[in-house]
């Protein structure tokens, strides 16, 4: 007691408020309690049951209040026991003011320190807690150190239920899965991912599929607490829709495909009915009419004979003008190049500009399918040149690169912003956006480059493989 009063006086010479003296552990306990001081000197012998180290335990199970040993007791033992309090200092008796004044102002310095730490560290749970994603932190041993309550909406299980346990061994991952994570992972550490993302199947605790994406960081602190931080979001739903979109697309692309077929079907049987059956009757009446001997009639049957003529003339050429665009695609035989230089002699013939065919390669043998819709984009891409560029100088080029045909209908002409003929659906323009679409119809792409004044290329590419005849 005369030690604690001597103690307290100086304590107040140095400035600090009187604070209590007390004489048991417990009645320490019960004055923390209080909530009245901001720091505990504690001796270790104490009278009572309780000692000065049994006290700072119990202290220490409600309160941060930092605690300093006092004592005259050095032995490896006790200083041992003291040690694992973690106490705020320690100072021997018999006490120094210098002593007594540096190690308290560092006590209270530390535990403010600390405070702040604590809270911090509190905000921060709070943000990790309440995120919409899973934040899970899994260490270099595939162990799962941290992990915020999410999980349990997700993937059916409590963060303590999956805590220090290893990712590979939850159900969470079909096989495939799994490897395809710990590839990511590794491939992260080896600095070869391009991609943090990943995408994922999880089974969930009740046995629900969900799709998953993972964003992960690799995460090197050099203090042997490397690990990879992964933000978890559940795109399930977005998934669906987006497959959905696909399947939507792909069912709508096949019927397409389907309308152009038989709508080049129907075309070529009239263009074969016509050629076949109606040019060829009028050709035989032409043949009839002009072999008659016309001294023999009259004037007026003369006169009505060379009208005749004239309109079955005109009759013919009208339908071979019909059935021109037809032509190149009736006989199912013709390669791709004639059948192309059978387009170019008709626009010659009906439209009067000349196109120039380049053409370095050998093409192989296309899908019937395939041939049309190439066939009838170059016709478009011509007949655009033809009608709206006022270009005299069309070159069409055909070459294969790396097992991909490329076609381009190039012209001088006065060009154009495709951006507004591409972007206006439902106008009276169709040819670009059909020459798309079928170019995406076989498997290919096609781009139309065009600037006012600096011309037109339409650039159509084809992988052989989805274009070559099996
Ligand atoms: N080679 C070109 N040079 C200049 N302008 C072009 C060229 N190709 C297309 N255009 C412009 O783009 C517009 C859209 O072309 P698109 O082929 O879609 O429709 P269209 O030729 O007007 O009608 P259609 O539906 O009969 O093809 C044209 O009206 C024209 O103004
Ligand atoms: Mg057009």
């Amino acid at each position: 007691m005369i030690v604690a009063k001597d103690i307290q006086q100086r304590l107040m010479a140095l400035g600090y408020a009187a604070g209590k003296i007390v004489q048991t552990g417990q009645t320490a306990v019960a004055a923390v309690k209080t909530r009245k001081f901001d720091l505990v000197l504690m001796d270790i012998r104490l009278q009572g049951s309780m000692d000065g180290i049994e006290a700072t335990r119990a202290i220490q199970k409600f309160s941060s209040i930092p605690i300093v040993y006092l004592t005259a007791y050095a032995d490896q033992k006790t200083l041992r026991r003291a040690k694992l309090t973690e106490p705020f200092g320690y100072i021997l008796k018999p006490i120094d003011d210098a002593a007594l004044h540096t190690t308290i102002e560092i006590a209270l310095y530390k535990a403010t320190m600390y405070e702040q730490l604590r809270q911090s560290e509190r905000r921060f749970r709070e943000i990790f807690e309440s995120v919409n994603d899973i934040i899970v932190f899994i260490d270099m041993n595939g162990v799962i150190r941290d992990v915020n309550r999410k999980v349990k909406d997700l993937f059916g299980y409590s963060p303590q239920e999956i805590l220090g346990k290893q990712f590979t061994k939850l159900p969470l991952f079909h096989g495939k899965q799994l490897l395809q994570v710990v590839k990511h992972f590794n491939n992260m550490i080896a600095g070869t991912s391009k991609a943090d993302l990943i995408e994922l199947e999880v089974c969930t605790k009740q046995g629900k599929t969900v799709i998953i994406e993972a964003n992960t960081t690799y995460i090197r602190n050099h203090d042997g607490r490397d690990g990879f931080l992964n933000i978890i979001r559940d795109i399930t739903e977005k998934k669906m829709v987006d497959r959905e979109l696909v399947q939507e697309q792909k069912r709508s692309r096949e019927l397409t495909k389907k309308i152009i077929s038989s709508q080049e079907e129907e075309r070529l049987f009239l263009a074969s009915e016509i050629h076949d059956e109606l040019l060829q009757g009028l050709v035989a009446i032409l043949y009839f009419l002009q072999k008659l001997e016309l001294s023999k009639l009259d004037e007026p049957t003369r006169a009505r004979n060379k009208q005749l003529v004239e309109m079955i003339k005109s009759s013919i050429q009208h339908g071979r003008a019909l059935i021109s665009d037809i032509e190149p695609l009736r006989n199912s035989h013709i390669g791709l190049i004639p059948a192309i230089k059978n387009v170019i002699s008709q626009r010659y013939s009906l439209l009067g500009t000349k196109v120039e065919l380049k053409c370095s390669c050998a093409v192989p043998e296309l899908e019937q399918f395939a041939k049309v819709n190439i066939i009838r984009i170059i016709q478009e891409a011509l007949l655009n040149a033809q009608k709206h560029a006022e270009s005299d100088a069309i070159i069409v080029k055909i070459h294969i690169q790396k097992n991909v045909l490329n076609v381009d209908v190039v012209d001088d002409g006065i060009g154009f912003h495709t951006a507004v003929y591409l972007s206006l659906r439902n106008t009276e323009h169709h040819g670009l956006l059909t020459m798309q679409e079928r170019a995406k119809l076989i498997g290919g792409t096609l781009t139309i480059k065009s600037k006012p004044n600096e011309g037109t290329i339409v650039k159509a590419t084809f992988p052989l493989e989805s274009i070559k005849k099996t």
